[in-house]
């Protein structure tokens, strides 16, 4: 982990927040390639749900809702987490994180003190709205996206003419005052999430769920993710969220071991109940279809962090690899292997010299590149370490301007996980990219890593 910090710092990804003024916990700022990466999960994700679904919608809600929200969805009741501090050296544990023997005998597990009582700690964040600062004004910053979705439910029903079954899917911020906010950028206080909720009829909720889980599963294999890194996790009975009847998540090995990367939840007609209930208002469907039947649906759920899937696709993708060439047992270089479509620069731009007009020709041969493509540009020291800047930020492509290519247009196609190179004719090279970014298939076999 600490190798991907490193990168992801030195290379322009993620930076720590307000780092002037020694950080601020929990908060994370996305550099100019973490953004292009971070913006291209967020729209693989949308196109998976949206375009690709003729049933499911978007929808940006607001990051402040009233506050009665909270109280229906149960999160001023139950979203807490279980907290003790050490009488001692003043350390603070999630209860549910320490060995159980320190809990029970209330000793430190880091210097051996008296612990305190467990006492229970909401995650959600509260501040006031207007002037007043007194419990009249109280107004939360939303732990989830989730519930923006089915406070519009209604709305989207009758504004879009949806028939159940349908689902409406969410990018957006959340927070959580988390106690603990360690391993990078994989539990933030201020974090993203891409939420999807599918409203189904009762009774078909236990046949949905086992779809959207398959249908996650493939969606990370048609990212290219080494799918032996993720597995699935059932909730026991004493890990169900309060809103859940069933639930799985999909984990991945991350350098710190096995963690959740995205839930899959059947969440009942819990909160749709719920919100009947403290707005008085009738959230039931009528099935027009069906004799005017009226339900209150159930909610399949898939939620993925998309700040944790910048982690995921950052470890997921590099690697340290020995190129051994030329004798030379000892040349590694840093590659970051991500799909071309999550790439924050597609292709770069290198001209062999900068003299004898080839600069002029690779900045025309990049504009050209740069309608269709992310693309960089740079003409400073040896082609050699120019592919392995790139390698390190994960492009996938160099195209490389010579002195052939002013004399016959070709220039010289370099990939970035075989390091193979070809000869591809100027007036080709848009289709050729494209059609490698559509065909690319991850070799997972190539991956060496230096011990
Ligand atoms: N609406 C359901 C819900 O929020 P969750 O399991 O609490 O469920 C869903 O969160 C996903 O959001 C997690 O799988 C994770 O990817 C992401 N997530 C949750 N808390 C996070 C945090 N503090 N920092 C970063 N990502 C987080």
């Amino acid at each position: 982990m600490e190798k991907i910090t490193s990168l992801a710092k030195r290379r322009g990804f993620v930076f720590q927040s307000s780092e002037i003024y020694g950080g601020q916990n929990g908060a994370w700022d996305y550099g100019p390639m973490g953004i292009e990466l971070k913006n291209r999960i967020a729209q693989t994700w949308w196109k998976e749900m949206t375009q690709l679904h003729d049933d499911i919608v978007g929808l940006d809600a607001a990051i402040l809702m009233h506050p009665r929200t909270w109280e229906a969805s149960g999160h001023v009741e139950n979203f807490t987490d279980p907290l003790v501090d050490c009488k001692k050296c003043k350390a603070r544990f999630r209860a549910d994180q320490i060995p159980e023997e320190n809990l029970a005998a209330k000793k430190c597990p880091e210097c051996g003190g008296e612990l305190t009582d467990t006492r229970k700690f909401n995650l959600m964040f509260k501040t006031h709205i207007g002037p007043a600062e007194d419990s009249a004004s109280i107004i939360y910053l939303r732990p989830e996206t989730a519930q923006g979705i089915y406070v519009n439910y209604k709305n989207i029903i009758q504004s879009n003419r949806m028939k159940i079954p349908f689902g409406i899917a969410q990018i957006g911020k959340a927070f959580r005052n988390e106690i603990v906010t360690k391993n990078f950028i994989f539990r933030t206080c201020e974090f993203e999430q891409m939420e999807m909720q599918f409203f189904v009829k009762p009774g078909t909720d236990e046949e949905w769920f086992g779809e959207w889980r398959k249908r996650r599963w493939a969606y990370y294999e048609k990212l290219g993710v080494k799918m032996d890194h993720l597995r699935w996790h059932q909730h026991g009975p004493g890990e169900l969220a309060h809103y859940a009847k069933d639930a799985y998540d999909i984990e991945y090995l991350f350098p710190m071991g096995w963690r959740e990367l995205e839930g899959v939840h059947n969440r009942s007609d819990y909160d749709l109940t719920r919100h009947t209930q403290f707005s008085g208002k009738d959230l039931q469907y009528i099935d027009q279809d069906s004799s005017a039947e009226r339900y209150i649906p159930y909610i399949i759920e898939t939620s993925a962090g998309l700040t944790r899937n910048v982690l995921m696709i950052l470890c997921d993708a590099y690697d340290e690899e020995q190129v051994a060439d030329k004798g030379n047992d000892d040349d590694w270089r840093t590659v970051l292997r991500f799909h071309p479509s999550l790439a924050p620069v597609t292709v770069a731009v290198l001209p062999l010299m900068k003299k004898d007009g080839l600069a002029e020709l690779a900045q025309d041969i990049r504009k050209e590149l740069k309608e269709d493509f992310a693309t960089d540009y740079d003409q400073g020291g040896a082609i050699g370490r120019r592919y392995r800047r790139q390698d390190e930020a994960g492009t996938p492509f160099c195209v490389t301007i010579d002195y052939e290519s002013k004399d016959n247009g070709s220039v010289t196609l370099r990939f970035r996980d075989s390091m193979e190179q070809v000869r591809v004719n100027r007036a080709e090279l848009a289709a050729r990219l494209r059609k490698e970014i559509k065909e690319y298939k991850r070799d997972l076999n190539v991956r060496v890593v230096r011990g």
